[in-house]
């Protein structure tokens, strides 16, 4: 990011949409080794607005100290004192019903088995047995644990009882074993969360194709042509549209961006792999976004060997690539709405207002690089939507708010 970057996105007033402000996640913590990343798990939902209820099992304590959720969340934190002289406080029943999510990372073995039979004999089972709300199971103990007939059956009862239970990973284990068991990376589970809080039925039951990212064109296998498109509009187009609930591929081009919860992500290098990658996965979608920024030109030919420099100027001959966006136009299904990005450094509106004719789309997302807080590389964007009914101007906002309105827009074109 450059500094000018930096600076533009400091000044501009962020509008936020989508928020998991006021959402309440209980995060019962077990007694594993890998407790000590659920620490981050609590700091990165807190710092989004989340408020997060940590109730630990008296193990749990052994490996971390209820001090650093307290710190992280600013909540107290319930530890397990389950005993004779245990005064049932009905705050922790209603925690029950005001959480929207429960988690339990690490879940343990013992915490699974549990859950699985309604056993209730601490405070993280017993407020698990209350809860209605999903619940979220991130298993994490020793390879052979794990593997243990008793373990996986119930797993699978908590599979059928409708929690939802997420593989651990593979690879060294604290035992010294190296296997599956271990806890995801604390990004991996906040992303999964925030997926859960966020999740709507827009756009259930319905296929949705995303493109996302810069094609690369070429010019011999040291070399190539491209662009500064990050991929970050797309792959919040993406997110949201999963999130939403619907059925999402990506397809995209080169970027620094792992692929969202819940999407199917492919990879292509060219604007000639990406026509290909679209006409297959765009068939049967009832909704096309083409963020992507396609290499319109593409090297006549790509030399096998890599071109050695010589004295004087060089030249390629470039040909015309697929315009897909206008394919997809041309080949447009019944009910099925497209988008398409226009990106200007000068008449925003009158070039997008043509593109959308030309390329037979029913939405243009216009974005200019001129402005501060939008573009390439950029965490916000300042988009005007251009329909045959008008143009919608939105205000600088996060990307993935401005990927929420796109989507609510295309769903009610449908
Ligand atoms: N697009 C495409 N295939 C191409 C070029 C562009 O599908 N070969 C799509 C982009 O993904 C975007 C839209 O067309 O959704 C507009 O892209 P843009 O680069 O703004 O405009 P172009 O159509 O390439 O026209 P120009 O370069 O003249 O502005």
């Amino acid at each position: 990011m450059t500094e000018n970057n930096k600076e533009t996105i400091e000044r501009a007033t962020v509008k936020t949409v989508v928020k998991t402000t006021g959402k309440t996640v209980v995060l019962g913590v077990c007694g594993g080794i890998a407790a000590y990343k659920v620490a981050y798990v609590a700091s990165a939902l807190t710092q989004a607005g989340v408020d997060v209820h940590v109730i630990m099992t008296k193990n749990a304590t052994e490996f971390i100290s209820p001090m650093t959720f307290e710190t992280l969340t600013a909540n107290r934190v319930i530890v397990d004192t389950f005993d004779r002289n245990f005064q049932w406080d009905v705050k922790h029943v209603s925690l029950a019903k005001k959480a929207d999510l429960f988690v339990i990372a690490p879940a343990t073995a013992n915490m699974i088995a549990k859950m699985a039979y309604g056993i209730a004999d601490d405070m993280l089972s017993t407020t698990v047995l209350a809860a209605s709300c999903k619940k979220l199971v991130f298993p994490a103990m020793n390879t052979g644990m794990y593997n243990n007939p008793a373990t996986q059956r119930n797993i699978d009862i908590l599979k059928n009882d409708g929690m939802f239970i997420f593989e651990p990973a593979s690879g060294y284990l604290a035992c010294g074993d190296v296997g599956a068991g271990r806890l995801p990376e604390p990004d991996k589970i906040t992303e999964c969360v925030k997926f859960f809080l966020n999740s709507d039925n827009t756009l259930k039951g319905k296929k949705v194709l995303v493109t996302a990212g810069a094609t690369r064109e070429a010019i011999d296998p040291v070399r190539y042509i491209t662009n500064h498109s990050t991929g970050k509009m797309g792959y919040a187009i993406a997110r949201r549209a999963a999130e939403m609930g619907a059925q999402v591929v990506l397809v995209s081009g080169q970027t620094n961006l792992e692929a969202p919860f819940g999407v199917e992500k492919i990879d292509i290098v060219s604007a000639r792999d990406m026509f290909e990658a679209v006409k297959e996965h765009g068939k049967d979608c009832d909704i096309i976004v083409k963020a992507a920024a396609v290499a319109d030109y593409r090297p006549k030919t790509v030399a096998d060997q890599k071109i050695k420099k010589s004295e004087g100027d060089a030249f390629i001959d470039l040909e015309r690539t697929d315009d897909i966006l206008k394919y997809l136009g041309e080949h447009k299904k019944k009910g099925q709405v497209i988008c398409g990005f226009s990106m200007e450094t000068e008449n925003l509106l009158e070039n997008s207002r043509k593109k959308l004719d030309k390329k037979n789309a029913d939405m243009i997302a216009a974005n200019s690089i001129r402005q501060k807080g939008a573009g390439f590389a950029s965490d916000t964007n300042i988009v005007t939507l251009i329909t045959r009914d008008g143009a919608e101007e939105l205000e600088c906002m996060d990307k993935y708010d401005v990927a929420d309105i796109i989507l609510k827009r295309l769903a009610d074109m449908m």
